[in-house]
Parts: structure tokens; C-alpha cells; sequence
């Protein structure tokens, strides 16, 4: 078995889970699920003691309580931890999907701050620890879908963004929301390369940051972020692609105007501002009307089609209204 070193634990690659684990690894999901409907215990905990991937464990533990926001809690099969920590998008740490994981040993977590920025009633800059007690931590089981084809399944952990959002008290001006990832040269070797414009910026409209799905994120999988994850604290945005979802946050500013992206200003016609989970609005590379689950892609397989906001239409679908969403895309 090939291992990688991680902070001294070794993660076995997604490449030694066997399509005949992932088969078994489905049923006794599904018989979690099934003990675990309607109990209080994490569906994640419920699902621990059937676990047949590598599991986590080495980092520290982060308590949270069943999300009830709805749609928050999706019944599909999480990934495997070994999936989700070692098959990551983090260019910061170059831009092959493994490299992340071998080299994000060398960002530093703690001290971590966020300031908060523009157009607030109370800008301020909060610690990480603040930010840990903020509001009550939940788990919530979303898909993931990647604007390359495929996605995953993962169980994080953190609060609405709406939570951090009231208590700076925004002002009248204030319409979108922009989201800026640490860019230091010293912790991250994928900054020498100019593929995408740094820091890594990210935007929402201010209704969409408001909305409880929007998830400030700290934990996966009962534990704090592993770094190639996105530590100490990042963004899930779970009805629009992957890129939209900003890892290792320091900034966020509330703006007046449509703030400018790192993926549209890198490539304008292929990443927009909005980047919905939409079938129907093909990639110019690339179809997005089928995905491929990670951990699914063994001898037999299936691609699913992808669902009109990832899933989550019943809880968006009205944010955008009216809209033309393949001009805005
Ligand atoms: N955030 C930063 N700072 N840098 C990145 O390169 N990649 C994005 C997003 N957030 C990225 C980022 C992309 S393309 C995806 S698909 C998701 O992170 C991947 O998140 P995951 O590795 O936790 O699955």
C-alpha cells in the first residue's frame, strides 16, 4: 500500500480503496442511515462505526450538534476521509489535485485572524478563537460539485456566515461580499506560479452570503480542517461550483459593487461571478449536465447527472428569479 506523509500520518491514497470497499461501504451506509433517522447523534458518528476507509483521527476534535437548516443534512453517502483530504483544488499549494495534501504541511494556522472590512457598521478584525464560539457549531452533510465533472460528498462543520454577517451589522451600501485567502510566499509555494492573479478572491451577492446554507466552515469530518482542506476556516457555498468556496480565509469586505474574481479574471468566459451548479450551461471544456462521485469510479462506472443547483433548488432556486442564468453564469 503507497502512503503519504502528512503531518506525520500517512493517508492511504484514494487509489488503494477498492471499488468492492466503496460497494460495501454503500450498504452499510445506508443501514447508518436508516438506525440513524431521527435520532440527535451525528450522522457522521452513526456512520464511524461502519466506516471502512481511512477514517480521521489525528487531528483535533471539533464538537458540533445536527444541522436543522434544510437541505443542510443530504442523505447521500459521505466520501471517504481518505478522498476528501488527499483529492483537493488548493493552487496556492500547486495545482495538481495531490499536492495539496503533501505540501500544505507548511501552513501556519494558529495565530489566524479575520478582518472585516468596508462597508460595516462595526468593522473589526476577529481571532480564530472568537470566531470557534461565535455561534454553535453543526454538522452538515453537503455535496460538492467541481466544475471539472466531479464531486464528493462531505460532512463539515461550522455555522451559517449569516451569523458573522449580523453581528458587523452591514450597512444600506453594502451588496456583495468578497472573500480574500491568505497569499503568503513563505507558507505557500504555489504562489511563484502566476496561474491564477493572488490572493485568491472570492465574491457573493449579499443575499446569497445571507443565505443559512452558506456555511462558514472550521471542521470535516469531526475534526478541524485538515490544511489542504482549507484550515483554519474557509467558505462552502454548496449549489455553485467547487472554486467558489474560498479556503484559508482572512479578509472578508462588504461592498457596494460586484467585486472581481480570481477564476473570471483569470479566465472570463469559463468562470463567471455566479458559478451555479447548472446542467444546462455547459463549460466551455467541459459538459456539466452528468458528474462523477469520487470514490464511485471503479470498473462499473456511473456517472450521475447533475442536478439543477447541485440539489439545492428547492432552498435557491427563488435567490435567482428572473434571472438569465446562462448569461449570468
Ligand atoms: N481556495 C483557495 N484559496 N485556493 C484554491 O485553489 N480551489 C477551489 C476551492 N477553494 C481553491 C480554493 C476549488 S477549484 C475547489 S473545487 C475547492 O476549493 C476544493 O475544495 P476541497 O479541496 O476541500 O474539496
Amino acid at each position: 500500500m503507497h502512503h503519504l506523509r502528512d503531518r506525520g500520518y500517512a493517508h492511504p491514497l484514494a487509489s488503494d480503496i477498492t471499488s468492492r470497499e466503496v460497494y460495501e461501504g454503500r450498504r452499510t451506509w445506508l443501514k447508518a442511515a436508516a438506525l440513524s433517522a431521527g435520532a440527535g447523534a451525528s450522522l457522521w458518528a452513526q456512520q464511524q462505526a461502519y466506516a471502512q476507509t481511512a477514517a480521521p483521527g489525528k487531528l483535533a476534535a471539533l464538537a458540533a450538534t445536527r444541522s436543522s437548516v434544510p437541505g443542510a443534512m443530504t442523505l447521500d453517502k459521505p466520501s471517504s476521509y481518505a478522498d476528501a483530504s488527499t483529492y483537493n483544488n488548493y493552487y496556492e499549494f500547486g495545482t495538481d489535485k495531490a499536492e495539496p495534501a503533501k505540501r500544505a504541511f507548511s501552513l501556519k494556522t494558529r495565530p489566524w485572524t479575520l478582518a472585516i472590512e468596508g462597508e460595516v457598521k462595526k468593522p473589526r478584525v476577529f481571532g480564530l478563537e472568537d470566531l470557534l464560539t461565535l455561534s454553535a457549531q453543526e454538522e452538515r452533510i453537503y455535496r460538492l460539485r467541481c466544475v471539472e465533472g466531479w464531486s464528493m460528498v462531505v460532512p463539515w462543520i461550522g455555522y451559517s456566515l449569516s451569523e458573522l454577517i449580523k453581528r458587523v451589522e452591514p450597512t444600506g451600501k453594502a451588496k456583495f461580499i468578497q472573500f480574500i485567502s491568505l497569499a503568503d510566499k513563505q507558507q505557500m509555494p504555489g504562489l511563484s506560479s502566476s496561474v491564477l492573479d493572488w490572493p485568491y478572491a472570492e465574491g457573493l451577492r449579499m443575499d446569497e452570503a445571507m443565505h443559512p446554507l452558506t456555511l462558514l466552515t472550521f471542521g470535516m469530518y469531526g475534526e478541524v480542517l485538515p490544511n489542504q482542506n482549507g484550515a483554519p476556516l474557509r467558505i462552502i457555498v454548496p449549489w455553485k461550483y467547487g472554486f467558489k468556496s474560498g479556503k484559508s480565509i482572512v479578509k472578508i469586505r462588504f461592498l457596494p459593487e460586484q467585486p472581481a474574481t480570481s477564476w473570471s479574471k483569470a479566465a472570463p468566459r469559463e468562470y463567471g461571478f455566479y458559478a451555479n451548479v447548472n446542467p444546462s450551461v455547459a463549460h466551455p471544456r467541459w459538459s456539466q449536465a452528468s458528474e462523477r462521485r469520487i470514490g464511485e469510479d471503479g470498473l462499473f462506472q456511473r456517472k450521475r447527472p447533475t442536478q439543477m443547483f447541485n440539489g439545492y433548488e428547492a432552498q435557491v432556486g427563488s435567490l435567482y428569479a428572473g434571472m438569465d442564468l446562462s448569461r449570468y453564469y
